[in-house]
């Protein structure tokens, strides 16, 4: 339901003051060609030229014709220190430039803001003006920072739009949820500047990844067996290390898809996630993500589920009838996947949770699963792993076993990213090899 919002909003328009600018950042030296659609939070893409400017990039913009209702072009090629381009058929444009050219010269190209209208005209390809013109003559990662009234976000049709747009490889930033221009509350106002030059300094970072082009599939999170409608059996994974790997693939320029049981964690930027809650929907949802170039299967799979799921809520029967559960084994998806004799990993890296013995259940496991890798950790009660932000791993390889220092979860996940990028690097270049003798 939408939320009148209380109160006259004031839009804050802050232009910095500050005109010896430091470049900083990891668009500095880019060039961004920014296409400016025709809503109210145009009014930020000045403040957005002037934040990437300050880290360092060159920017061009186009504005849609609705755009120039917003903000004029002169205000936009003053900040650019650049013309501002808003013509198709500007003959001296195409003499000059072209419209094939302006997407060609910019690393990036963001939209902002990138109304329902904007997105709806791209993800059916049209090409009727100059910014649907060089965005579907595109060959650079393209960053939407949509804006739009909450109803028009929520509308099947802009749904359509974004699903066939991120099939397409669009990168998304935002909306928030706040305050709109009409009066209303809901999700659909842009992204702050700041926010979106961050995820297109993550794009660009990621552009020039050790692991671009590779698709990485990973298991996160705990799995829930159903007794009934209403019960289940669980456990106590958050998902925090299976994310974070996630979250660092993606990072290293990785296509990632995380099948991720129930958690209560946001879904990492440019990740597909799908959502499963039982080991078998998992195993199913991974078979159907194959090929990968890298399994990692952090998830806590329930070993067990009810061997006879209830279609209707177990009533008690009184005390002296409490029901007994039976149990049948589950799937083990590491192991399906490690010895499938077609679409098999390259590298298949396995989890395993310890409470003794480290090294030897690990290198037990490596053997009995056929993985590649396994990252053991000690997840005994006071070392408290299971739920929090650090961990200490093992790496445990068929060449022997190699301590890492206690560190956040996110460390490790870029620290086991980096090795699984230089691996795939050396066994790409050693299949080279043999292929040239
Ligand atoms: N795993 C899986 N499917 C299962 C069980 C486990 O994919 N049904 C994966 C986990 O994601 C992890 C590894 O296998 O990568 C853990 O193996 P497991 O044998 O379950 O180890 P523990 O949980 O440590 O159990 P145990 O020591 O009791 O064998």
């Amino acid at each position: 339901m939408p939320r009148l919002a209380n109160s006259v909003h004031h839009y804050d328009i802050r232009v910095s003051d500050n005109d010896h600018w430091t470049a900083t950042g990891l668009v500095n030296g880019k060039s961004i060609l920014l296409i400016i659609g025709g809503g109210i939070a145009a009014y930020k893409s000045l403040e957005l030229i002037r934040r990437a400017r300050e880290r360092g990039a060159r920017v061009r913009a186009v504005l849609t014709p609705a755009a120039q209702q917003f903000v004029t072009p002169l205000a936009v090629s003053t900040l650019c220190e650049e013309k501002a381009f808003t013509e198709l058929f500007d003959l001296k444009d195409e003499t000059e430039i072209g419209h094939i050219r302006l997407s060609r010269d910019a690393d990036i190209i963001i939209i902002a803001p990138a109304t329902a209208n904007l997105l709806a005209r791209m993800a059916n390809g049209l090409a009727d003006d100059l910014a649907t013109s060089v965005l579907l003559a595109a060959n650079k990662p393209i960053l939407a920072a949509p804006a739009m009234n909450w109803q028009m976000w929520e509308n099947p049709a802009t749904r359509r739009n974004l699903a066939r747009l991120r099939a397409d490889g669009l990168h998304f930033t935002g909306p928030a949820e706040g305050a709109m221009a009409c009066n209303e509350w809901g999700v659909g106002r842009m992204a702050e500047p700041a926010e979106i030059l961050d995820a297109a300094e993550g794009i660009l970072n990621a552009e020039a990844g050790p692991l671009k082009g590779a698709h990485v599939l990973i298991t996160a999170g705990p799995t829930h067996e159903p007794i009934d409608p209403v019960r289940y059996i669980a456990n106590r994974s958050s998902g925090k290390q299976g994310y974070a790997i996630a979250a660092a693939a993606a990072a290293l320029g990785a296509r990632v898809t995380l099948v991720s049981g129930p958690v209560a964690l946001a879904p990492p930027a440019n990740v597909r996630l799908v959502r499963v809650e039982s080991a078998r929907q998992m195993l199913e949802a991974v078979e159907a993500a194959l090929p990968a170039e890298i399994g990692i299967f952090t998830a806590a799979v329930a070993d067990w589920r009810a061997a006879d799921e209830h279609a209707q809520k177990i009533k008690k029967l009184g005390k002296a009838k409490a029901p007994t559960l039976t149990l049948a084994e589950n799937p083990d998806i590491l192991r399906t996947v490690a010895r499938r004799a077609s679409q098999r990993p390259p590298l298949v890296i396995g989890f395993a949770a310890e409470t003794e013995n480290i090294v030897d259940y690990a290198k037990k496991k490596l053997a009995a699963k056929g993985c590649d890798w396994i990252v053991a950790n000690d997840v005994s009660a006071e070392i408290g792993v299971m739920g929090g932000d650090d961990n200490q791993v093992l790496l445990v390889t068929n060449d022997g076993a190699e301590g890492w220092p206690a560190m956040g979860k996110d460390e490790v996940a870029e620290k086991l990213m980096q090795r699984a990028a230089a691996f795939l690097r050396d066994k790409r270049s050693g299949l080279a090899a043999a292929a040239a003798e």
